[in-house]
């Protein structure tokens, strides 16, 4: 039994909502986020595939959230991201920045309060027919997301000429297939000491004020 199985054991297992923002059929995104899922469940995850189609909102407006309150899509979103301890989120690039409806269904569900994507680890994948694999949309998609609070993770994952990279079911390149892995394991694990252990806080004072000296320093690890 390996130390995944293991922690999987004591621990509930960690559930990521893992999201292809695609109105498509035959997505690139929503290829990518099956292949996600997979390896999410061989690490000990449980994905919860979601794809635009379940959160298409109407464009936002005031005046319609006030006589009418939230829209349909954005309150199953709410709901799937309170089920879920994390997001993944595989989004297309357009025009250089994120799909509009995906920033208004996000514009949509900041609306709810508790807010959220506050504290929300978040992941953000790509794929593109591009050489540059959707990145820029993502850079576009961290501002928002980053802006409500959530925790977006450093590394993200652009698949370039996605088109011909996505063979057989599968990313054929082994490289990029492996780093693909490793992204989203190594968010696992960030999300889950999230989730289990208050480790992430590495220092606590106990009085505010207090000089760190070596006495007075409390550590928690
Ligand atoms: C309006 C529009 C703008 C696009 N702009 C870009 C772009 O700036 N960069 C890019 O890599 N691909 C761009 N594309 C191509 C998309 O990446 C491609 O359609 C991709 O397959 C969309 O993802 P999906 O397959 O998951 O729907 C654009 C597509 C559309 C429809």
């Amino acid at each position: 039994m390996d130390q995944k199985q293991l922690q999987s054991e004591k621990n509930e297992p960690l559930k990521i909502l893992v999201f292809a923002a695609s109105f498509r059929e035959d997505s690139l995104n929503e290829h990518l986020i099956k292949f996600a899922s997979n390896i999410i469940t061989e690490y000990g995850g449980k994905p919860d595939l979601a794809f635009m189609r379940d959160f298409e909102c109407q464009s936002f407006n005031d005046d319609v959230e006030k006589e009418r309150g939230m829209d349909p899509g954005a309150e199953k979103f709410q709901q799937r991201l309170a089920n879920n301890d994390a997001l993944a989120i595989a989004a297309p690039e357009y025009n250089g920045s994120m799909p509009g409806y995906l920033k208004n269904t996000i514009d949509w569900v900041s609306r709810f309060r508790p807010q959220p994507f506050n504290e929300r680890q978040v992941l953000l994948m790509s794929a593109s027919p591009s050489m540059g694999g959707g990145s820029h949309g993502l850079w576009s998609l961290r501002i928002p997301l980053e802006h409500l609070g959530a925790r977006v993770y450093p590394d993200m994952f652009s698949l370039a000429v996605a088109h011909k990279a996505i063979k057989n079911g599968k990313i054929e390149d082994p490289i990029l297939a492996k780093r693909f892995k490793s992204t989203i394991t190594g968010f696992m694990d960030l999300a889950e000491a999230q989730k289990n252990y208050p480790c992430a806080k590495t220092a606590w004072v106990e009085f505010l004020g207090e000089k760190p000296d070596s006495a007075t320093d409390r550590v928690e690890k």
